[in-house]
């Protein structure tokens, strides 16, 4: 894991969102997982920016959402679908048939949550790989105790998630208690993970996520079994990690050799 102390969430969204568009300025047929939450919000508000200015095309581009509610309609406000359309697909060009979210409606959801997984690989794979972690270490709807190596398919929300999220529904309005998740192993089939979180709320996964034992009660410690993930905290969700000089030197010095052009 490479972790990046920033000082502001605007800092490492600014960091994420300029990977993401020099990686998309050399290969135009990019395949990026997203993600949704209140933490990618300002990537891709930089990416709208970007395509505004001219300065990124995303009509080769093609998208995998980690996760999505359950029997939650599309048209729904709260559904990742419109989440996606509302903060990034209805503001660039991407063709609407290049944007693929994992099924959670109607039947035979098990054959199609496989083909859904077969549909990333088919693209080739998941270059980037967008994530948050949520105050359980979940990534994705990937909750406590599922399986390191699970594939796309339904889960439980815990107790923790329902009222983490119980802020975006009204009073009385039914709030669905499962989802439709890209797997653990999904997630770590991607060539490259950039996970972003910000506040103290999440300071405790971090801890565990990156300094405990890779474990199943915390899913965010599975990305310590992959090779290029990064993530990008603010000092709130840093605030508990022990090694945090070492992460800030290590980070200098990559920089260091970068500069000197020897990577
Ligand atoms: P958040 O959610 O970005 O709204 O904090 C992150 C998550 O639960 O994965």
């Amino acid at each position: 894991m490479e972790i990046v102390l920033t000082n502001t969430p605007e800092e490492a969204t600014e960091l994420v969102a300029s990977l993401i568009l020099d990686c998309l300025g050399e290969k135009p047929d990019l395949v990026l997982g997203l993600a949704t939450g209140s933490t990618p919000i300002g990537v891709y508000r930089r990416l709208v920016e970007a395509y505004r200015r001219g300065e990124a095309d995303f009509f080769q581009v093609r998208t995998f959402n980690l996760d999505e509610y359950l029997d939650l309609p599309a048209e729904h406000p709260q559904s990742y679908r419109s989440f996606m359309w509302r903060h990034l697909f209805d503001h660039i060009n991407i063709p609407r048939e290049n944007v693929h979210f994992p099924p959670s409606e109607g039947a035979n959801l098990l054959r199609r949550c496989e083909d859904y997984d077969k549909a990333i690989a088919g693209a080739g794979g998941i270059d980037i790989q967008l994530l948050g972690i949520g105050s359980n270490g979940h990534i994705g709807f990937n909750e406590p105790t599922s399986s390191l190596r699970s594939r796309t398919r339904i889960k439980t929300l815990t107790e923790k998630t329902l009222s983490d999220n119980s802020r975006f529904y009204k009073e009385g309005e039914i709030q669905p208690g499962l989802a439709v998740t890209m797997g653990i192993g999904t997630i770590l089939d991607a060539r490259q993970i950039l996970l972003q979180a910000f506040g103290s709320k999440k300071a405790e996964a971090l801890r565990a996520a990156v300094e405990g034992p890779v474990s199943s009660i915390c899913p965010g410690s599975a990305l310590q079994l992959h090779p290029r993930a990064t993530l990008f905290l603010d000092p709130e969700a840093a605030s508990l990690l022990r090694l945090r000089e070492y992460y800030r030197r290590t980070r200098q010095n990559e920089e260091a050799l970068r500069r000197q052009g020897r990577l």
